[in-house]
């Protein structure tokens, strides 16, 4: 079966590494790609979010299947476009995609259909928001309705914070037409956790479970990023939480898609909040996280073509998904000044792979001279393997202290609160 994965970073690297595993991989492509990527295929020159060029390559190359892994093009439609013209696409489709294209659609689905999630109004124009802030608790959190590449959300500590806020979005359009309305709600405390989740549309298989660290400096200090390091499972995740978690929050999204008309196929990232008060959903994904699938897919045994394929048909409930009993870390090397203002193009030393250790390409290409040099925010994803979390972060540090580039930066506390030790 050819494949095409469609995207450029780590997350992607971590799919198309996952699928050549495959004994029903064939020839696989990938559009960008990145220099890791282009080891195990072939990588076109389009644009994740150029919708014809790469409906045209697919019918082209006579595509069997087509992986559309980033936000953007699954909220532009791709998978239906992709259908459209008779190819089989993983992915939700643009009405499914609203889960994560827009906060005041999954707001109000979650309001709708009793799924627990911080409380919060919604606003089409700035006055009427800035008039609500007075009346209420601080802090808050203030969200741009659409995608904003993971800048969207933020925090206010009391009311002129909020109103800057509050302008930033949607006067001043910092994520142009994603702030035409927002989400302010109420600031939850508690400890985060990612689950990842399979869906056909009839039952949702949730993925072993994982923890992101999402600002840019130790001790989460700093603006929020893509996600710096991630580590799988998460010791707070237990089977009751997870029992909880499937009959308050999974299925239910899952029921309250189909009653909406948005029967979501593929995968739904649950980032959810754990609460005194129980796990409460902060947002949901169309899709696997980046850094969370570069921990969690390592620990994929089933083969992953036969769980796409079961997802697309709608036979996820015949396949039993398995799992390696083991543990994942992954601490991401960033260029130094991401995620605001950074240089590229530095040449990077890397060193082998082995058995329990695979560096996950992000931000990297081969220039002019046929080097190995840094070409985005997020450069590589070190992810190490081993029988206990304590082990995987340590083989990863270990690996990250012999790799270098020019302003590399990386957080030195990655997993560090997981194993008990601040
Ligand atoms: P989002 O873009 O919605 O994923 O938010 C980015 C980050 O902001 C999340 O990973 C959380 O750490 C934090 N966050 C978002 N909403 C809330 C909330 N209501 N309460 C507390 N933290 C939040
Ligand atoms: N790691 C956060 C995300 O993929 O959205």
């Amino acid at each position: 079966m050819d494949i095409l994965v469609v995207g450029s970073g780590g997350r992607e690297h971590a799919i198309v590494h996952k699928l050549n595993q495959s004994i029903r991989a064939g020839k696989i492509y990938a559009s960008p790609g990145n220099a890791g990527i282009a080891e195990l295929a072939e990588c076109l020159p389009y644009k994740a979010t150029d919708i014809d060029a790469i409906v045209e390559a697919a019918k082209n190359l006579n595509i069997d299947l087509v992986f559309v892994a980033p936000d953007d093009p699954l909220a532009l439609g791709m998978v239906d476009r992709l259908n459209e013209a008779g190819i089989r696409a993983f992915g939700p489709n643009k009405k499914a995609a609203r889960l994560e294209g827009s906060k005041v659609f999954s707001k109000g689905l979650m309001k709708k259909y009793n799924i627990p999630t911080a409380a919060y109004q919604t606003f089409d124009n700035s006055k009427d928001a800035i008039k609500y802030i007075k009346t209420i608790n601080y802090p808050i959190f203030i969200k741009a309705d659409g995608l904003a590449v993971g800048k969207g959300a933020i925090s206010a500590d009391n009311y002129d914070e909020a109103v800057t806020a509050i302008n930033t979005i949607m006067e001043d359009k910092v994520f142009g037409n994603s702030g035409n309305n927002i989400v302010i709600e109420e600031f939850m405390t508690g400890t985060e956790v990612t689950i990842l989740a399979f869906t056909d549309g009839n039952v949702v298989v949730p993925m072993v479970s994982s923890q992101d660290h999402k600002q840019v400096y130790d001790n989460d200090e700093g603006p929020n990023t893509g996600g710096m390091g991630a580590f799988s499972p998460s010791r707070i995740y237990t089977p009751e939480l997870a029992e909880l978690c499937m009959e308050t929050i999974f299925k239910p999204t899952i029921n309250a898609m189909n009653k909406e008309n948005s029967t979501f196929k593929g995968v739904i990232y649950f980032q959810l909040m754990i609460t005194p008060d129980g796990p409460k959903v902060i947002e949901y994904n169309a899709r696997f996280g980046d850094p969370e699938a570069q921990v969690v897919l390592p620990r994929l045994k089933t083969d992953l073509i036969d769980i796409i394929d079961a997802v697309i048909d709608g036979k996820l409930a015949d396949i039993n998904i398995e799992w390696h009993d083991n543990a994942a870390a992954c601490v991401v090397m960033a260029s130094g000044g991401y995620p605001v203002k950074y240089e590229t193009g530095f040449e990077i030393n890397l060193i082998e792979n082995n058995e329990d250790l695979i560096i996950y390409h992000a931000g990297t290409k081969i220039n002019e001279s046929g080097k190995l040099v840094t070409n985005g925010g997020r450069v590589l994803c070190v992810t190490a393997l081993a029988e206990d979390l304590k082990t995987a972060l340590s083989k990863s540090y270990n690996a990250v202290s012999q790799i270098n580039f020019k302003n590399a930066h990386y957080r030195k506390d990655i997993g560090i609160n997981a194993i008990g030790k601040k």
